[in-house]
């Protein structure tokens, strides 16, 4: 932990030299309504690095909280992020943009768990005591070494009572009063309906409630529906605040069933804030390939989700050509990164020759200032 912590800190000098301090201007963030976007493909079909950034260059865009994900415990193991260790060099660019992104005021968070099973067994996060401390001070440590605001718990399987809530108890006590905890059910299980964690949200936030800051509810793949007021209305009347339930939606249909026009959804999250007078945001699953601009320009669905939930609230980002040339430098060690590592066998990306790495994103065009 220790060494760990170390060389965290040796990275961050690192990466504080590689990427100048500049002379950004906090925004003030009026968190209300949240726009949250997960970040789970990390790689294009030709295993190049998909930027993030268009979220926060592109005009018009107020997200508020970035999901990275999916962290995986695995027994007998390491934490993975998806297929690698969070710390394979593929990972590169994206840890590094994360910074960039914290800089313009989002947050950016982890999730772990996820439609794979096993971050919560009963050997692992759901374990005895001394195996709940070997899994979860992976994830402990993975959240320090990359300076995560916060974590999303997706309990897609069977998990106790008291194992989720020593989970979120744990969390508030390592991580204090500003760290983002937030769980992702389906939205039918916040009304009693059916569900894939097994324990019971409404005891859950009975127990520990205040620790918890609000709910990525899945209102999609059969377990809700965004295409009227009916679900989401249907769980605010089991004594749910509003403000703390977000509208979860998919992006695109690829990513699931439940896709919602957005002239039709925007028609849903407008009625339900005249209702409520507010609600807790919106969610989407997610980034790489949203509607409308699909694979090319992803990040236009936050564009339209902006105009939807928060049109006035657009940030300002400054990025000088020395960021630049330190995002450029993670690109190509990202992709030279894969190769070495013989990522995903070498198959695809060892077709890409050494001198012709050129970003696929055009960090100089982002210079500003
Ligand atoms: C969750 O669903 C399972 C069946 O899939 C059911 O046995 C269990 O009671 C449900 N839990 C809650 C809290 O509703
Ligand atoms: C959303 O619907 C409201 C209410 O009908 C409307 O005033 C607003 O212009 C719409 N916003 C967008 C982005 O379509
Ligand atoms: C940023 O990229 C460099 C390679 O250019 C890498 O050494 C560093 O570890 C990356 N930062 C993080 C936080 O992964």
């Amino acid at each position: 932990m220790k060494a760990i912590i170390a060389s965290a800190v040796a990275l961050l000098g690192t990466l504080a030299s590689a990427l100048p301090a500049h002379s950004l201007v906090p925004r003030a963030v009026l968190e209300l309504p949240r726009l949250v976007l997960y970040y789970q493909t990390t790689h294009d079909s030709q295993s190049l690095p998909i930027s993030m950034l268009p979220l926060i260059t592109e005009k018009g865009i107020a997200l508020t909280h970035l999901i990275v994900c999916s962290f995986h415990v695995n027994y007998n193991g390491v934490v993975h992020l998806n297929d690698y260790p969070p710390g394979h060099p593929l990972f590169y660019t994206m840890w590094n943009e994360t910074l960039i992104m914290k800089e313009a005021g989002v947050k950016v968070m982890g999730m772990v768990g996820g439609a794979a099973a096993g971050s919560f067994d009963t050997v692992t996060l759901d374990g005895d005591v001394i195996n709940f401390e070997i899994y979860y001070r992976q994830l402990r440590d993975a959240i320090i070494y990359y300076g995560l605001q916060g974590m999303d718990l997706d309990v897609e399987q069977p998990m106790s009572q008291a194992g989720i809530t020593r989970l979120v108890q744990r969390l508030r006590a390592d991580f204090g009063p500003d760290f983002v905890i937030t769980l992702a059910p389906v939205a039918s299980a916040l009304r009693g309906g059916a569900n894939l964690s097994g324990f019971n949200y409404k005891q859950l936030e009975t127990a520990v409630g205040p620790d918890i800051d609000f709910y990525n509810a899945q209102f999609y793949n059969g377990f809700g529906d965004l295409g009227t007021i009916t679900d989401f209305g249907r769980v605010v009347s089991q004594g749910w605040n509003p403000r703390k339930i977000l509208a979860g939606q998919i992006t695109t249909s690829s990513n699931g069933a439940g896709f919602i026009p957005y002239d039709r959804l925007n028609a849903t999250i407008s009625a339900l804030r005249t209702m409520y007078g507010q609600i807790g945001g919106i969610m989407g699953w997610e980034y790489f390939n949203s509607q409308p601009g699909g694979l090319a320009q992803p990040w236009q669905w936050a564009q339209v989700m902006t105009a939807i939930l928060r049109p006035n609230e657009v940030p300002r980002l400054t990025i000088t050509k020395a960021k630049a040339e330190g995002l450029i430098q993670a690109w190509k060690d990202s992709v030279l990164g894969g190769m070495v590592g013989g990522a995903d066998g070498g198959n695809t990306i060892a077709a890409v020759k050494v001198p012709e790495l050129t970003p696929n994103v055009d960090y100089m065009a982002m210079v500003n200032a």
